[in-house]
């Protein structure tokens, strides 16, 4: 039997969304700024799909840029607002995925300041507002935390800055379509396509109307020229077919729930992060045994899971976001993060959870801690 419970690193695309990209791959392939009548079918489809997209979270279809997804938004975004403004100074959260985090590290001439979070990882908002200055120019906050499943509450966040007159970048990669999205108060927003069911390497940014936003590449005059490059439409369309189908956040919740109950009968067993989370997200540690070993005999029986971030578990540190919560490095290695979907069934569950007990009881019969059973 296969179980597939990454799907915070990355989904199955749905049926329905492969049927419009073919369509537009084969018959309506034509390039958008083409003056022919493919260029105008072309155009129709592209600014379709940044309406669906848009209304998504009730924003204007001349706010969405559409990108090769979260990573290169939120570079967008960062480095674009930062480059249309004289201030030197960036807070974003100690909980946030490396394509923010690495952006700001990689800022040249600039202050970074990374506020921290609580035991359950919510940002600390006392925290947050001592850190800003005259001089501080954006916050960028992860909205739904892809490995414990955090929702921040970007409202509240986005009042502070309104207040400082900063600019506020949220990564709502994780958070899109399964939490209502109010971009009031946010200058900018990062979403990606195959986190929810559409195909990979297709993503946006939301722009507030008015707030400009300089480009990493150069090139023609397609997304307003913000993001030139021909538009790939075949994964746009997709990405708002995907949209448009929405997530039944309900019935993920349920198997979430169930997953997550019969994991913590499991003696020496942590939930990490808060009980009210994403619906697809449950993170838990599992003390004296290594997240990886866990990982490795689940696999063997079909089952994949993560010990982390994807694009971090090639490192052995522990997991940056695990200790901003406060963890220990044993409660930090022994993590493994399971996230669901749409497609997740009760058999898969059932199963993950018969094997995981026999994983986990022979994984600590060989551990050099003991007392752990
Ligand atoms: C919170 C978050 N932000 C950004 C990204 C990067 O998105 P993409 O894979 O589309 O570049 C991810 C992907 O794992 C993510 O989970």
């Amino acid at each position: 039997m296969k179980v597939y419970l990454d799907n915070g690193a990355t989904t199955k695309a749905d049926e329905k969304v492969v049927a419009e990209m073919k369509k537009v791959l084969v018959s309506e392939y034509g390039n958008p700024s083409s003056l022919h009548s493919f260029g105008e079918r072309a155009k129709e489809l592209l600014e379709k799909s940044r309406k669906t997209v848009a209304d998504e979270f009730g924003a204007g279809s001349d706010e969405i840029i559409f990108t090769s997804g979260g990573t290169e938004s939120n570079n967008l975004a960062i480095k674009g607002l930062l480059s249309k403004t004289e201030k030197k100074h960036v807070i974003t959260t100690k909980i946030e995925h490396p394509s923010v985090y690495n952006t700001c590290k990689s800022l040249k001439g600039y202050k970074v300041s990374y506020v921290g979070v609580d035991s359950e990882g919510f940002v600390k908002l006392d925290e947050l507002e001592k850190l800003i200055t005259k001089d501080t120019a954006l916050v960028s906050v992860i909205h739904g935390n892809n490995e414990v499943g955090v929702i921040q509450d970007i409202e509240k966040i986005g009042k502070i800055c309104k207040k400082h007159k900063v600019f506020f970048h949220v990564d709502a990669v994780q958070s899109f379509t399964k939490v209502p999205i109010d971009v009031k108060n946010v200058t900018t927003l990062s979403i990606s396509s195959h986190k929810i069911h559409g195909p990979k390497g297709v993503g946006a940014l939301y722009i507030k109307r008015g707030v400009r936003v300089g480009s990493l590449v150069y090139g023609g005059h397609q997304e307003r020229d913000v993001r030139p490059g021909t538009e790939n439409l075949p994964g746009i369309v997709g990405f708002a077919k995907a949209v448009e189908m929405k997530q039944p956040v309900e019935q993920i919740k349920k198997l979430r729930e169930k997953l997550t109950e019969e994991i913590l009968k499991i003696p020496n067993t942590k939930l990490n992060g808060p009980k009210e989370r994403l619906c697809n997200n449950v993170n838990i540690s599992f003390m004296g045994i290594e997240g990886e070993s866990l990982l490795m005999m689940l696999n063997m029986k079909g089952i994949a899971v993560s010990t982390g971030s994807a694009c971090s578990s090639q490192s052995l540190e522990p997991s940056h976001v695990l200790m901003a919560l406060g963890m220990k490095h044993e409660q930090a290695h022994g993590s493994i993060r399971f996230t669901l979907s749409k497609f997740t069934t009760e058999q898969d569950i059932e199963y993950t959870v018969k094997e995981l007990k026999k994983i986990v009881e022979k994984l600590r019969r060989i551990s050099p801690v003991k007392n752990v059973r």
